[in-house]
């Protein structure tokens, strides 16, 4: 009597679970749509360059849209694709210029919005750590039949593009991190937990001005601000501003939650890659400096020191340093950053 029932409840699980995973993945692979799209998607209004196709996809038992742009290669096609990872604050359309250069030097290029950031659904209750989020880029990859490319990552999106080379080493020909995250344990060197309902609210109140100070802070550091840097600042601030505003700011408030627990620094040397690294001299940018003591602040975002740290850390490096130049070289100095890139990339 008692076994029977023990039994038919652990047939009751195991027929759930199947009713669960039938729901969670009625599509292994995921659809790739590329029809028209609204001009304001998931809260972004910002025009994109070229066409914005969307990635349909589900994990974590839910539906996932991850926006991209698929630029074709313009020259003397290699047979090659390169993928964009963006930063935190910035979104894919922040490397068009980058795509373009590597469009006319034969790539096809990919230039993915991260689930949860831009042009891609912001889902509330999702783990956005960092291995999940190089998992959807991999789907994306997956699901345009590109078995192996060439991975560019700035910041938020080095750390990814770092985690994508860990996870998917054959599927990654050469690795670039420009200004990655995580070259430090922010947390290790004393940075303070601070509740993910508090970044929200440090999250929601975010505009124009508050974001290209921080920006002229952390990224632009004593650097005179140019005016073409006011359209990324705009492009973010019109997320906050939008109808997704405070979706957004508690899918970034769970995100610096996932990157202060993932740093990448101590899996360095298991990189199998051919990698590039290289910062900016200038770089101050760390996660957690604005709530930390002025003792802790200090010791973060070295750049200086943290690049050719991490650099004799990865098996197979090349290191650059952009001397006087901050958190994003490829905004600021263009043509210094194409002549580093492009005389390295095969
Ligand atoms: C292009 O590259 C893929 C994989 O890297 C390879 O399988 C394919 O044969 C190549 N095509 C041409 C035309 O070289
Ligand atoms: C700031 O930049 C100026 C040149 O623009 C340079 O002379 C100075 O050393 C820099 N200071 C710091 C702290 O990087
Ligand atoms: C984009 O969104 C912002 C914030 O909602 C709004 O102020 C702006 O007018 C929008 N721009 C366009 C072109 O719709």
């Amino acid at each position: 009597m008692k076994i029977t029932s023990v039994l038919s409840a652990f047939s009751a699980i195991l027929s759930c679970t199947a009713l669960v995973s039938a729901q969670s993945s009625p599509d292994p692979i995921g659809t790739i749509y590329d029809g028209r799209v609204p001009a304001d998607l998931y809260g972004s209004n910002y025009t994109y360059p070229w066409p914005v196709k969307l990635f349909k996809f589900y994990n974590q038992r839910q539906k996932l849209t991850m926006a991209f742009m698929d630029v074709p290669a313009r020259n003397n096609d290699k047979n090659k694709t390169a993928v964009l990872l963006h930063g935190g604050n910035f979104c894919g359309a922040t490397w068009s210029d980058t795509a373009r250069q590597l469009s006319a030097a034969g790539y096809r290029v990919i230039l993915p919005d991260d689930i949860g950031f831009c042009k891609s659904s912001k889902p509330q209750g999702y783990s956005y750590n960092v291995q999940q989020q190089a998992l959807n880029i991999n789907s994306l990859l997956t699901a345009l039949g590109i078995e192996q490319a060439t991975v560019i990552g700035h910041s938020m999106g080095g750390m990814i593009a770092a985690r994508y080379g860990l996870m998917y080493p054959n599927a990654v020909d050469q690795l670039i991190l420009v200004d990655p995250l995580g070259l430090e344990d922010w947390v290790a060197k004393g940075v303070p937990f601070l509740p993910i309902d508090e970044t929200y609210e440090t999250q929601v109140v975010q505009n124009f001005a508050s974001l290209k100070a921080y920006e002229q802070a952390s990224y632009f550091y004593n650097a005179t601000w140019k005016p073409e840097y006011d359209t990324w600042v705009s492009m973010l601030a019109n997320i906050y501003a939008g109808d997704y505003g405070s979706q957004y700011a508690y899918v970034m408030a769970l995100v610096t939650d996932a990157l202060l627990s993932q740093p990448i620094i101590y899996q360095l040397p298991l990189l199998k890659t051919r990698t590039y690294l290289m910062v900016g001299q200038n770089d101050v940018t760390a996660l957690g400096k604005a709530w930390s003591s002025a003792t802790v602040a200090a010791k973060l975002g070295h750049y200086d020191v943290l690049g050719p740290a991490a650099a004799a850390m990865i098996p197979d490096c090349t290191f650059h340093m952009f001397p006087g130049l901050g958190h994003a070289p490829f905004l600021q100095d263009p043509k210094a950053f194409y002549e580093v890139l492009f005389s390295w990339l095969e």
